[in-house]
């Protein structure tokens, strides 16, 4: 079901009055607010949903908390150590809401979804005054006014029903000039036994192809050059849509829009991605030859245990297939050492896989249990500290095949987007297609733009090089 923002007037409405109330509580001329998100670039992408709203009610955006009349943490609760992090930045806030008493502090995303953690939040954090999840952002103007006007702290999730919808037109104030991230699908139906995502993030549920088509042309018109299509599985989207379209489809579709731009997509799910996938990448126009693709273990026992649902043999060989049509591909993937049970022969497997792909990059994560998924019921006898030497063995291994690939670009020229200037004086900063870090000397002018760049060397995963043209 797609909803075009109905209720679009009162909504207005509603962003009106809280521009009113915000002009007079602002310590500056203009109210200023310090939006912060965590976690992956799905949340990422919320965050500027929320910013665009932010915007619309009159305000301007602070790096500086202390400046700030509103705070908002977009949170992700994938892992322990995020979770840590966002409470000890909370409990951080206490001394800003003492010194501003009128700063309103609000806590969003997937850890809010949690409610263990909304509890702990009610308890011990009473100045945070607002608390919502994922699936209400496109009710924060009426739960901002809330908290405003209500006189007491306002907590929100939405229930079942929310998974179902999908809210089109909501504003979005984008970061960036260069990359833009567009939202293909919410949610996730896998349910890895390790993970988080599908209780935080609800089912799957995809935008429509017109919908997607017509923000992505927007991207391209407005000169953004680097377009991200997001979704926790995307190579599941389409499939509950009224007339199913396939990812690889939307692609092709999304190819055809004319332009000076490239697609990028994340993240595919080993399981759903198919040979149709990569026949699609290798005749693009603007496809990126980078493909995302996780495969958390390189043991049948452990993938089982995970439920990933496809095995080493599989994943294997869709990268042979992979490689052979595509000689520049670029791979990255996530992998998860000391899930529970596993064993160090085990582990080994996942070494040598890395060792028989050679990934470009890799996130590597040590196991976190979840509270609520399966694995956190698992036995896991392996200790900590013994889990960390897995974890630093199969890091070195990853830095000697980075550093390979990367002295193996020396001398070839990269079409690189340059994005940015360089942390030297007179570098900038770009990426090449397979989303390598490159850096070469070149006027600011460039940056936006594409360039040919002969790479001249190689450190750690860093590139330097040379300009070729635009010379
Ligand atoms: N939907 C994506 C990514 C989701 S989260 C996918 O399926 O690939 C990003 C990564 O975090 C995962 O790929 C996994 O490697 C890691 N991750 C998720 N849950 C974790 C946990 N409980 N402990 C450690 N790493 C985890
Ligand atoms: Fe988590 Fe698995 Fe879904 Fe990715 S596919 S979000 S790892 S449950
Ligand atoms: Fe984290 Fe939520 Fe993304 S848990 S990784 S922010 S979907």
């Amino acid at each position: 079901m797609q909803e075009n923002n109905a209720s679009s007037r009162s909504t207005a409405a509603v962003i009106d009055d809280v521009a009113q109330i915000m002009k007079i509580r602002a310590r500056g001329e203009r109210p200023m607010a310090f939006v912060h998100s965590y976690g992956c670039q799905q949340n990422v992408a919320d965050g500027e949903k929320i910013k665009g709203f932010l915007e619309e009610m009159g305000f301007g955006f602070t790096q500086e908390q202390e400046e700030a009349d509103f705070i908002l943490f977009n949170t992700c609760a994938v892992r322990e150590h995020a979770e840590d992090r966002v409470f000890g930045n909370v409990g951080a806030l206490k001394n800003i809401k003492r010194r501003h008493p009128s700063v309103v502090i609000a806590l969003c995303g997937c850890m809010m979804e949690q409610e263990h953690v909304a509890e702990r939040i009610r308890k011990s954090y009473p100045y945070v005054s607002l608390v919502f999840g994922t699936h209400v952002i496109h009710r924060f103007p009426e739960l901002l006014l809330e908290t405003l006007t209500g006189g007491r702290r306002v907590f929100s999730r939405g229930d079942e029903s929310e998974d179902k919808v999908i809210r089109e037109g909501l504003p979005i104030h984008r970061d960036g000039s260069v990359k833009a991230w567009v939202t293909v699908m919410y949610g996730c139906n896998n349910f890895c036994s390790y993970c988080i995502v599908p209780y935080v993030r609800g089912r799957e549920r995809s935008r429509s192809p017109e919908a997607i088509e017509e923000e992505f042309a927007s991207l391209v018109r407005a000169g953004y050059r680097d377009i991200t299509l997001l979704g926790q599985n995307v190579n599941s989207y389409g499939k509950t849509l009224e007339t199913p379209v396939s990812f690889s489809e939307l692609l092709r579709r999304l190819d055809r829009i004319p332009g000076d731009y490239r697609i990028r997509f994340m993240t595919s799910h080993p399981k759903d991605a198919t040979r149709e996938l990569i026949d699609t990448i290798a005749q693009g126009t603007h496809i990126s030859h980078h493909l995302h693709l996780p495969f958390q273990s390189g043991n049948d026992r452990v993938l089982r245990e995970m439920n990933r649902r496809y095995d080493r043999a599989k994943y294997l060989e869709l990268i042979r297939y992979a490689k052979e049509k595509i000689s520049d591909l670029s791979l990255t993937s996530d992998v998860i050492v000391g899930f529970p049970g596993e064993t160090y022969e085990e582990f080994l497997d996942t070494v040598s896989l890395i060792r028989e792909v050679e990934f470009t990059s890799l996130f590597t994560f040590i196991y976190s249990p979840r509270r609520g998924t399966k694995a956190a019921a698992m036995d896991d006898p392996v200790p900590a500290e013994e889990k960390t030497r897995w974890f630093q063995e199969l890091c070195a291994v990853q830095e000697e095949i980075a550093a390979r690939r990367c002295q193996s670009a020396v001398g070839t020229v990269q079409r690189v987007l340059v994005e940015e200037e360089g942390k030297r004086e007179g570098l900038l900063s770009g990426r090449t297609d397979g989303n390598v870090i490159v850096d070469f000397p070149g006027p600011a002018s460039l940056i936006g733009r594409f360039a040919d760049v002969r790479v001249t060397a190689a450190r750690n995963w860093i590139l330097t090089g040379e300009l070729v043209s635009p010379a």
